[in-house]
C-alpha cells in the first residue's frame, strides 16, 4: 500500500488523476467510479485535461460502487444521475457504458447479483476509485460488512444516513436501504485508489491503513490487496502514526516506480 500525504486536496485530485490518465496509456478499459465529494478534485481534473489535453475517454467503460434502493436513475440525488452532472456530461465516455447498480428495480437482491455478474463478466476494473466514510465505510459497505462480501443490499447506519442528508431537500428522505458492490468485489479491481481529505476523515484514515483488518472498519480491506494507492491531504493524514515514514517514501520513490 503506498500512502501519499499531499498539501491539498486539489493536489490529491491531481496524482489520482495521473493515476487514471496512466493507466489508460497503458490499456485500461475499466474504471470504477465513486460519488461524494472525496473524488470531486479527480473528477474535476480529469475534466480539465479531457478540455485542455484532450484526453479521451471514448474507450472507456465505467462501473459505479453504489446506489440507494428506491431511486431511479432520472432522479437528483440518485448515484448513476450524481455522476453524470460530475464527471459523465464533461468528458467523451459513452455514456450507455457508465453502469450503476438498478436502484429503481422491482426486485433490488436480484439487481445487485445482477450488477455483480457484469462486473465480473466484463472485469476486473483496471482503477477503482473510493471515497472512505466517517465510520471506515468503502461505498456503502458499513461496519460489519463481510471483507468477501459481493454486491448486494444493505442497511445504511442512522450516521451516514445523516452524513449523506445534505444531499436531500429533507433528511427523512434519505433511504434506508442501498445496492453496493461488495468488499469481495471491489477488491476484485486492479488499482484502489482512495482519495480523503479534511480533518473529519483522519480517524477513519488512521483505522483503515494502520488499525487491524477488521469488519469494523471496512476499507481496511485496502490491507489485504497488492495494489493500492491513498491519496490524503495533511488534514486528513493528522492521525497516522507513521506519517513521517509515508512523506520519506514517497521522497525516496524509485525513479522507475509510478503509481
Ligand atoms: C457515501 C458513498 C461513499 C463515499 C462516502 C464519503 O457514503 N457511498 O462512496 O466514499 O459517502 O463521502 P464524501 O466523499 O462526501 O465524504
Amino acid at each position: 500500500m503506498e500512502i501519499v500525504i499531499v498539501p491539498t486536496p486539489k493536489d490529491g485530485g491531481r496524482i489520482a488523476a495521473d493515476i487514471v490518465c496512466g493507466a489508460m496509456e497503458n490499456g485500461a478499459k475499466m474504471l470504477g467510479l465513486a460519488t461524494g465529494s472525496s473524488p470531486l478534485h479527480t473528477y474535476q481534473e480529469l475534466i480539465r485535461r479531457h478540455r485542455e489535453s484532450g484526453v479521451s475517454f471514448a474507450a472507456m467503460s465505467a462501473y459505479l460502487l453504489d446506489e440507494y434502493v428506491s431511486l431511479t436513475s432520472d432522479q437528483p440525488q440518485s448515484y448513476a444521475h450524481t455522476i453524470r452532472a460530475e464527471l459523465v456530461d464533461h468528458i467523451d465516455i459513452d455514456p450507455a457504458r457508465v453502469f450503476s447498480p438498478d436502484g429503481g428495480a422491482e426486485d433490488p437482491n436480484e439487481a445487485a447479483r445482477r450488477y455483480d455478474a457484469t462486473i465480473a463478466e466484463n472485469g476486473p476494473i483496471d482503477v477503482q476509485i473510493l471515497g472512505i466514510g466517517l465510520n471506515g465505510h468503502i461505498g456503502f459497505n458499513e461496519p460489519s460488512s463481510s471483507l468477501a462480501s459481493r454486491t448486494r443490499v444493505k442497511t445504511l447506519t442512522g450516521r451516514t444516513r445523516a452524513d449523506n442528508a445534505r444531499f436531500f431537500t429533507e433528511s427523512a428522505e434519505v433511504p434506508h436501504h442501498v445496492i453496493t458492490q461488495g468488499l469481495g468485489t471491489i477488491s476484485d479491481a486492479r488499482h484502489l485508489v482512495l482519495v480523503a481529505d479534511g480533518a473529519r476523515k483522519a480517524s477513519a484514515v488512521r483505522a483503515a491503513v494502520e488499525g487491524p483488518v477488521s469488519a469494523f472498519c471496512p476499507a481496511s480491506v485496502l490491507q489485504l490487496h497488492p495494489h493500492v494507492t491513498v491519496i490524503v491531504d495533511e488534514a486528513a493524514a493528522d492521525e497516522l502514526e507513521l506519517a513521517e515514514f509515508y512523506r520519506y517514501t514517497t521522497e525516496h520513490k524509485p525513479a522507475s516506480q509510478g503509481y
